[in-house]
């Protein structure tokens, strides 16, 4: 499989579930991280990876110009959609986070929420936020850290997956601060913060049908089985969150690495 067969399923599968269904299991990040960047009225804005519109829209509601763009146009119709519904001017865009639909320099900040992590090709979405970046403009980045919540999820569906392809670099690295500085210490000025977006549920039965429901990967992942390993991944995935169980529910803690970003 190349990087753009991968892209090519990732881009089906994000749109395989109705994630607004979920979206606000995140909201405690969306809030930080466009609290943190602080939109102002006019500036534009631009969000990679902008699945159904949690952070474009807070930053369209703060008054600025936004521009929304995501792999999946099942995700561009969904975020376009509520725009509408709630009066929001915002263009939204089908677009790979690897190469981003704009001109060099045209944003005053880049946004990105547990998005452009995911893009195979990490030196290239690297370059590519750099790039749509205007000189002193700002960047923020949330992206989950390894070992948490979210990561060993995907290290259950890994085990019922064909392996990616070879030189994929691991999402999870964007949760660390030397990865990130690696990748965009030329370009930005940065600094980083710690979050938490802990997930709770009243069982890994009831977590389990949560994000079935709402998790495109993991819905077309789930379908993609036949019913043996289907019932073996349903359990894997259950017994995983029966793990963060504290008393009578379950609290999974989902640590994530906020970065700021000044384009030098
Ligand atoms: C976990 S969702 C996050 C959505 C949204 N940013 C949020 O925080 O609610 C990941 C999103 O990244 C998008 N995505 C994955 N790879 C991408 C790429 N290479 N370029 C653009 N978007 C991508 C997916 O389609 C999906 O909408």
């Amino acid at each position: 499989m190349s990087f753009e067969e991968l892209k090519e399923r990732q881009r089906i599968a994000w749109g395989a579930a109705p994630f607004e269904k979920i979206e606000g299991s995140i909201a405690v990040m969306h809030d930080d991280l466009v609290g943190r960047l602080a939109p102002q009225p006019g500036e534009r804005w631009l969000d990679v990876g902008c699945g159904t519109g949690a952070v474009s829209m807070r930053a369209a509601r703060a008054g600025a110009e936004v521009t929304g763009v995501d792999l999946s146009e099942v995700m561009v119709e969904t975020a376009s959609r509520r725009a509408r519904e709630e009066g929001l001017a915002i263009s939204y865009a089908t677009g790979d986070a690897e190469e981003l639909p704009c001109p060099d320099a045209s944003f005053d900040v880049v946004s990105s929420s547990v998005a452009a992590m995911f893009a195979p090709d990490q030196a290239a979405a690297a370059r590519e936020l750099a790039r749509a970046g205007r000189p002193a403009g700002r960047l923020g980045l949330t992206a989950w850290r390894p070992g948490s919540g979210v990561a060993r999820t995907m290290q259950v569906a890994a085990r019922f997956q064909p392996p990616p392809p070879e030189g994929v670099g691991n999402p999870f690295a964007w949760g660390t601060e030397e990865h990130v500085s690696a990748l965009l210490g030329e370009s930005f000025e940065l600094e980083f913060h710690e979050g938490d977006a802990p997930q709770t549920g009243e069982s890994g039965e009831a977590l389990w049908e949560y994000f079935l429901s709402g998790v495109g990967p993991t819905r077309l992942l789930y379908d993609s089985l036949d019913p043996e390993r289907r019932e073996e991944y349903r359990r894997a995935s259950v017994e995983l969150y029966e793990q963060d169980r504290r008393g009578d529910e379950i609290y999974q803690s989902r640590p994530y690495l906020l970065t700021l970003g000044r384009r030098k």
